[in-house]
């Protein structure tokens, strides 16, 4: 499946804002938020559709509404900084919470929460990361929620390195990578180059 990574100029212009270091919390939240809408935005266009009339004060319009209920699946804790921007764009979404954390020794995904129901109950499920780095948390995501039941999966995110795509690709073929850029390596610990530093530290002032 092919990694999408866009090629707005809005989404550059942001995420350039978004990498630099003198960029405060407060301003980082708020860009995480803006890319994500835009990331969604693209992520969407294949969205399916069923013929919707509505009434016009002139009369009937022939329209469409969307048919698949949408899942947003934010890995804790720096998912969660997308989902405000992509709720504002699809006010009926569900949202589904996934804690995973990183082994700094390991670099392996641990899994700490995950409140799934028994059975699916959305249609598309965005994964939603700002980080896809050795790829582990968002493959052991993709994962969960297949064995959920979960049909039709996309990851969402803002940066990736290209080990976290080629892993998640071979892994999940069949999940597309949305992103804003990808970038050049992972450095020894385990952290995108350039990148942005750590996404939940920045987002979260810890
Ligand atoms: C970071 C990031 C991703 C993960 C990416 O989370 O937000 O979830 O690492 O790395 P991977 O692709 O190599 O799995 P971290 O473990 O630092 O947790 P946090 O979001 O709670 O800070």
């Amino acid at each position: 499946m092919p990694i999408h990574v866009s090629s707005h100029p809005l989404v550059k212009h942001k995420l350039t804002r978004l990498r630099d270091k003198a960029t405060d919390h407060r301003k980082f939240r708020e860009l995480a938020r803006e890319l994500a809408l835009l990331l969604c935005y693209e992520a969407t266009l294949d969205l399916q559709l069923k013929p919707a009339s509505v009434n016009t004060p002139m009369g009937e319009a022939k329209g469409w509404e969307a048919s698949e209920v949408i899942g947003l699946v934010p890995i804790l804790r720096a998912g969660l900084g997308l989902v405000d921007g992509i709720q504002e764009l699809l006010p009926a979404v569900q949202v589904w919470h996934i804690g995973l954390y990183r082994d700094e020794e390991t670099l392996r995904p641990v899994e700490y929460y995950n409140k799934l129901p028994a059975a699916p109950t959305v249609q598309v499920c965005l994964v939603l990361d700002p980080m896809l780095a050795t790829g582990g948390s968002a493959i052991a995501t993709v994962k969960i929620l297949k064995k959920w039941g979960a049909k039709r999966i996309k990851f969402l995110g803002i940066l990736a390195a290209p080990e976290g795509v080629d892993a998640l690709s071979a892994a999940h073929p069949d999940v597309p990578i949305h992103v804003a850029e990808l970038d050049e390596r992972l450095n020894e610990i385990g952290f995108i180059v350039p990148g942005l530093g750590d996404a939940g530290d920045r987002m979260f002032g810890t």
